[in-house]
């Protein structure tokens, strides 16, 4: 959930690191630090705040030095100031410590530690890290051997960079639960916890796994187990653009990534959905074909945004495909010793790949026998990874901390899966042509819709002072009016609910009164009408009424004070154009409120801890 970036080469790192810091940021935003080598010493500036103020400490220095490393912060273990923001020193001051995870001894440990003399200086987890390499760079004199033993007192979870002034041309790199990425340049290596990091200087690079170690120098890399074996190094190349991890004009990540969409759909089904044909390839899932359609249950799970997604996919997987399917939250499935089985597929749906309780969820399964299988968007995740096959998203990049294109593409991606399973299970060709057809028009009306984004800002000044929201839906636009609920909330800090619109009258209906926004999900399907019956409910309790409705619904103008139009779909694909007012709703309400968007306050892009 931090963001680590660290540089060895001929070139003066600061500006390096700090560019990279500022497009690690969305991952952790409440403190951030950086340690250069200069002059035979570590020197190291730390502050709560944003990056931007970091910079500010260092304007003007410490040009001349080459290796040195940063790390923008979300605090677990002390309160997001100076002293707790990273790097974390030893007590000679000689030795630096970036961390991402969490240590879950390093209270046993600290004791241990200031019993035999150490000093600490911050609340943190992490500092016992450095001051546990100092002990045993005393007796080893060897700085990766020194990291090396140190990791074997820690139980938790890390992604860590070392350096020190008595071994100043090396970073020592190490990895478990918490992604790093070595990448290679002409002279220079640069390591980081995202890609997005050091694409601008290198697009070579290896990903880490659990149980590495990588003393990374100018011109080599040398990448070991914690037995000091040294294993083959994997070197992938990245092939997003810069491009992909910029504003390109736009005010916020968030909106350019709500605008991607019409693309990023149309990516998710490119070379994979041969509309006429009715056929669907999905090469990742390929060798797990007989498993999937010999599934007795399929299991969906993820956190957040994608557990709506996977919400949508039940309704996706039991109608179009007649498989019995169910959801669950990733964080419960884990502790609950689930009753999975080798009959069981288990679908694991994450935006980042790295989601810690997704990840301990997909090995609990994997664990139990069942057949785990990806839909992520980041290429080259652990859950990617470890997974036994899976389908890419092909999102790209998303930045913005609020999921938005990535859910949109999680459906399509679920709708495939879907229309294969259908057409493997014997659905007539005929039928599945239709269907595919409906998918594959779908990039063009989210693309219809976004050409109203201005009717929705309108709207969205009107509601900006609402102290709290409604979403109702029904069917499989339930979890819609659950996603509204939570992009409001996360970025505008408004309190919102999301409610199956039936279940309204059991106890939410109590709220409803003049000053209540109730946003409905009401597309013309089979429900229409019981949907209908339950926004009239709160229009007799003067609740004020946002419907999202079909382009063709003049009944609804009646009703409703605002309507956002959507074109219409099959009922099934609906989601993936309803969410859209919704994401706009949310992102002009927080605008207007003066919120910041991109990185709305206490949250990080990947939660990689517990
Ligand atoms: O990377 P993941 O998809 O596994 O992340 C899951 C959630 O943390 C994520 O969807 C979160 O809810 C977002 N902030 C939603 O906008």
């Amino acid at each position: 959930m931090c963001g680590i970036v660290g540089y060895v080469g001929k070139r003066s790192c600061l500006p390096i690191i700090l560019e990279g810091l500022r497009r690690l940021e969305y991952r952790g935003y409440d403190s951030a630090g950086i340690t250069i080598l200069e002059d035979g010493r570590l020197e190291t500036r730390k502050k709560a705040g944003k990056v931007a103020d970091l910079e500010n400490i260092w304007k003007s220095t410490g040009g001349s030095a080459t290796i040195g490393m940063g790390h923008t912060r979300w605090a677990t273990h002390g309160e997001p100031n100076d002293r707790n923001a990273h790097p974390h020193h030893d007590c000679s001051g000689s030795i630096a410590v970036v961390h991402n995870g969490v240590i879950e001894n390093y209270r046993a440990l600290k004791i241990k530690l200031e019993k035999s003399g150490h000093l600490f200086s911050s609340e943190t987890d992490t500092e016992v890290i450095a001051h546990l390499i100092e002990e045993f760079y005393e007796k080893t004199t060897d700085l990766a051997q020194a990291v090396r033993l140190t990791l074997r007192q820690l139980d938790g979870t890390y992604g860590i960079v070392v350096m020190s002034a008595r071994d100043p041309e090396k970073l020592v790199a190490a990895r478990k639960g918490s992604p790093l990425v070595v990448g290679y340049g002409e002279g220079e290596s640069i390591v980081a916890s995202d890609a997005s990091a050091l694409v601008e200087h290198t697009r070579d690079v290896t990903y880490l796994l659990d149980g590495q170690l990588a003393v990374v120098e100018r011109a080599t890399v040398t990448v070991k187990n914690l037995e000091d074996v040294e294993v083959e190094k994997a070197v992938e190349h990245i092939t997003f653009d810069l491009e992909q991890i910029e504003k390109s004009g736009y005010e916020h990540f968030m909106l350019k990534e709500i605008h991607e969409q019409p693309e990023t759909i149309r990516n998710a089904m490119r070379g994979r959905l041969l509309a006429a044909d009715g056929e669907v390839k999905l090469g990742g899932l390929q060798d797990v074909m007989e498993k999937l359609v010999a599934a007795k249950r399929i299991i969906l799970v993820g956190c957040g945004t994608s557990w709506h997604a996977g919400l949508v996919g039940e309704y996706m997987l039991e109608q179009i495909a007649k498989v019995p399917a169910e959801v669950e939250y990733a964080s419960e499935f884990r502790y609950r010793n689930p009753l999975v089985s080798k009959d069981d597929v288990v679908f694991l749906i994450s935006q980042s790949g790295e989601t810690a309780d997704t990840l301990a969820a997909l090995r609990e399964a994997k664990g139990k026998g069942a057949t785990v299988l990806g839909i992520v968007n980041v290429v080259g995740s652990t859950i990617a990874r470890e997974s036994d096959g899976g389908v890419y998203v092909h999102a790209g990049p998303e930045i913005g901390v609020a999921s938005t294109k990535a859910f949109t593409s999680q459906l399509t991606v679920l709708a495939l899966i879907s229309l294969m399973l259908a057409r493997a299970k014997g659905m007539a060709k005929r039928d599945i042509v239709a269907l595919a057809k409906e998918l594959d028009a779908v990039p063009g009306k989210v693309k219809k819709i976004l050409e109203d984004a201005k009717v929705v800002a309108d709207i969205a000044r009107e509601f900006k002072d609402a102290r709290h929201f409604l979403y109702l839906g029904r069917g499989a636009n339930f979890p819609v009016a659950l996603e509204g609920a939570l992009k409001l909330k996360e970025i505008s800090y408004i309190h919102a609910e999301g409610y199956p619109a039936a279940e309204m009258k059991h106890g939410p209906i109590a709220l409803i009164d003049e000053h209540m926004p109730v946003v409905f999900v009401a597309p013309k399907d089979a429900i229409y009408e019981k949907v209908i019956s339950n926004l009239q409910e709160v229009k007799a309790r003067r609740g004020r009424i946002i419907a999202v409705a079909n382009d063709d619904d003049m009944e609804i103008q009646a009703m409703a004070e605002f309507v956002l139009r959507v074109p219409r779909t099959y009922g099934f694909f609906g989601p993936i154009l309803n969410v859209i007012p919704l994401q706009l709703l949310s992102y002009y309400i927080a605008v207007a409120r003066g919120t910041n968007v991109d990185q709305p306050r206490n949250l990080a892009k990947s939660v990689t801890v517990e």
